[in-house]
């Protein structure tokens, strides 16, 4: 399970930072992927209730990596913390896969709520440099959240929210029609692409049947 994660931190870097060159170096530099493992071993202490264990874990990877998570967070794999410095995840925040998160981010309560009081960040939400999501509330899958926007409630999916208090400036809504249009627009270059494809692979199947009883009858005739 550890290494499935690892896999999965490391997959995430590639895929969302063009300065990353190739996985090795990722493993050996990324102080995000390496906050995210130590999270996980200190994760699960906290689990077995191994709760000093758990958190002397947790501030030594702070430590080392600049990124402070509460051993009880639940972090799927998957994830990419980009610089790593300055992040702080609460202690009942949630982060789902395809999120990433930059510099100085702060997944934290207001200081008003008991219980569930940090937030939980749905699937590929980026959480820009400096921004402040503090509340026991959901962001929606594949909102974005603007560097230094201080956000107080509730997100919804495909959001971008900027400013402090943060405010909705835009919905990219997948269903919406412009969305579906493309989708088809793509489906059906798709399909004309691979029928034009089968028909260059018949002909070219054609041309070397011909070809063959070409040579074939050439031989006969010698
Ligand atoms: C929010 C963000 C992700 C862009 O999202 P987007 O959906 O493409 O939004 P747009 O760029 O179209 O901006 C929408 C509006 O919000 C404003 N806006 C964008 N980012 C903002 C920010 N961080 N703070 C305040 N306003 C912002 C834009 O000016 C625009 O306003 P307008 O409609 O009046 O012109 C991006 O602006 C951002 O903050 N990126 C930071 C990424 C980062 O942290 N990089 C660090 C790498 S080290």
């Amino acid at each position: 399970m550890w290494f499935k994660n690892l896999r999965e931190d490391i997959k995430a870097a590639k895929a969302n930072d063009p300065a990353a060159r190739n996985g090795f170096e990722i493993l050996l530099t990324y102080s995000g992927v390496h906050a995210l493992s130590w999270h996980r071993v200190a994760y699960f202490f906290h689990k077995i209730k191994l709760k000093l264990l758990a958190r002397i874990i947790s501030q030594t990877a702070r430590f080392f990596t600049g990124v402070e998570i509460h051993p009880a967070a639940k972090i799927e794999g998957g994830v990419f913390i980009d610089h790593g410095s300055g992040v702080v995840i609460g202690e009942t925040a949630e982060v789902h896969k395809g999120t990433v998160i930059y510099q100085g981010v702060t997944l934290g309560g207001t200081g008003k709520e008991r219980g569930k009081r940090h937030p939980t960040i749905m699937e590929n939400v980026t959480l820009s440099a400096g921004a402040k999501v503090l509340g026991g509330f959901t962001v929606g899958k594949g909102a974005k959240i603007g560097a230094g926007a201080v956000v107080l409630k509730e997100v919804p999916p495909y959001a971008t929210v900027v400013g402090v208090p943060g405010r909705i400036v835009r919905i990219r809504d997948p269903e919406s029609p412009e969305h579906k249009n493309a989708a088809i627009a793509i489906a059906a270059l798709n399909a004309e692409a691979k029928a034009e494809a089968a028909a260059l692979r018949e002909e070219a199947a054609k041309a070397a049947a011909k070809a063959y009883l070409e040579n074939e009858a050439e031989k006969k005739k010698r």
